[in-house]
């Protein structure tokens, strides 16, 4: 691959690495850090693969100097790390664990010698098992106890971190959590997600007040807003992208972006969903001003008609949206079965800024691939296909800005290979290889093209 391959970007474009505290840190009884609903959901017999903890996982918590002097190697311009809530509050309330956020403390101090921007995503979904205990995001409780967290952890770090995210990915908490029970907590309780998502976006407008009051920097959210496709061009597969869209996108782009609820949600929920979790003056909260929206993408999803998950009316949850999600297999797979479908990247971008015209700048903060990754025999990692994969998406980011969308940076996920939630470690997205036996770190030939994309973009555009 030469220089002619890599995408341009305009002057002060900035690049990243992301990673999350459970997926990568272990040490997870280390200096007071309390029970997360990931360690109790990972030993659920069957609910990971292979029975996969984050008790270890790249064992970062005590490795962090290494990893960062990798990130100095990739000479990326900022590094989103996630802070975990229960080293913080170990019982998810009261005043905070001081050894817990030296740690965070450390790792802010360690990429700012090295010149690496801080950005802090406040919550990927390690909830204290003790707010889990007290009715978790089903309770607004929680909402509250989150913008106390983010108090203390501005008031620890906000004078070195200038980029804040409060929340990755609340459909995944609310949804995947709550609704279907793929990820922690494992509930399966439809409504119950309906209010989790609420109070999941009142958590973050409390979380904004509170860093807005620190004086922080930079404030955003990082979401995973969906390209949806019907699977045919039936009314009835129509149909079901319209429910699909409130259920994966208006949930949160509406209240935070539209100052309203889903205009379609009661098509969509049935009259099943109350909204007696809403109070006034919520929609204020949720709106909060930002001065950045973080997407995550990966891939497109094919939305098909599909009989209700519960024949029942009486039993019938309020998620059971009568929709099913299937991939595309027209197209080259990754490893997590997602199809690779760059151009669907440029138009998710510009279809968001066209369906919100007072969305504040883009950053991408989550974009990569899963790969069958091998070692060959002389111990390197060919992943051509994570390093064509990542091409084409910058690409697609480059085709949107050309397209007038507002895109200011771009994180790629992962420094390392980690805990992939309920894939264990069967799934592989670093640019760093990671051998779970002996924690040894091997960059991949990845790890050196996205090195030599950014400094060939940072010679194009220094005058
Ligand atoms: C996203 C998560 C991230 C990682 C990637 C593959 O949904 O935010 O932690 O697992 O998927």
């Amino acid at each position: 691959m030469t220089a002619d391959d890599f995408p341009r970007f305009p002057e002060g474009f900035f690049f990243g690495a992301a990673t999350a505290s459970y997926q990568i840190e272990g040490a997870h009884d280390a200096d007071g850090r309390g029970p997360s609903i990931w360690d109790t959901y990972c030993r659920e017999p069957g609910r990971v693969l292979n029975g996969d903890t984050g008790d270890v996982a790249c064992d970062h918590y005590h490795r962090y100097l290494e990893d960062v002097a990798l990130l100095a190697g990739l000479g990326v311009d900022s590094y989103r790390f996630s802070v975990a809530w229960p080293r913080v509050q170990p019982e998810g309330s009261g005043p905070a664990n001081a050894a817990g956020l030296d740690f965070y403390d450390r790792l802010v101090d360690e990429l700012l010698a090295v010149g690496i921007a801080p950005a802090a995503t406040l919550y990927h979904w390690d909830l204290p098992q003790a707010l889990e205990d007290r009715g978790g995001w089903r309770v607004r409780e929680t909402a509250e106890r989150f913008a106390e967290y983010t108090g203390l952890v501005v008031a620890r770090l906000g004078d070195r971190v200038d980029r804040w995210i409060t929340l990755n990915e609340p459909f995944c908490t609310a949804f995947v959590g709550y609704a279907i029970g793929r990820h922690a907590p494992g509930a399966r309780e439809g409504r119950g997600a309906l209010a989790a998502a609420h109070h999941l976006l009142v958590g973050h407008g409390l979380a904004v007040r509170a860093l807005r009051a620190a004086g922080a920097d930079e404030v955003g959210i990082a979401l995973n807003p969906d390209r949806l496709v019907p699977a045919t061009a039936a009314p009835t597969d129509l149909m079901a992208v319209r429910r699909a869209e409130t259920l994966h996108n208006e949930v949160w782009l509406d209240p935070l972006f539209a100052g309203r609820y889903p205009a379609f949600e009661a098509q969509t929920w049935g009259e099943m969903a109350d909204g007696s979790y809403r109070e006034d003056g919520d929609l204020a909260i949720i709106g909060e001003p930002l001065d950045f929206v973080g997407v995550n993408y990966y891939r497109p999803t094919t939305i098909v008609d599909a009989p209700y998950a519960d024949p029942d009316p009486a039993t019938r949850t309020a998620v059971d949206i009568r929709t099913a999600e299937t991939m595309r297999d027209d197209v080259r797979r990754t490893t997590m079965g997602w199809p690779v479908v760059p151009e669907s990247f440029t138009e998710l971008l510009t279809d968001l800024v066209r369906r919100y015209p007072t969305l504040p700048p883009v950053v991408i903060t989550e974009n990569g691939s899963a790969e069958a990754d091998v070692v060959s025999q002389s111990g390197q990692v060919h992943d051509s296909d994570r390093v064509a994969y990542l091409r084409d998406h910058l690409a697609a980011v480059s085709a949107a800005i050309d397209a007038g969308v507002d895109v200011r940076g771009y994180y790629v996920w992962s420094l390392l290979d980690n805990f992939e939630w309920a894939f264990g470690y069967e799934r592989r997205f670093g640019l760093v290889r990671v051998d779970y036996d002996t924690l040894q770190r091997l960059p991949k030939d990845s790890y050196r093209w996205y090195r030599d994309m950014i400094e060939h973009h940072r010679k194009e555009t220094t005058p």
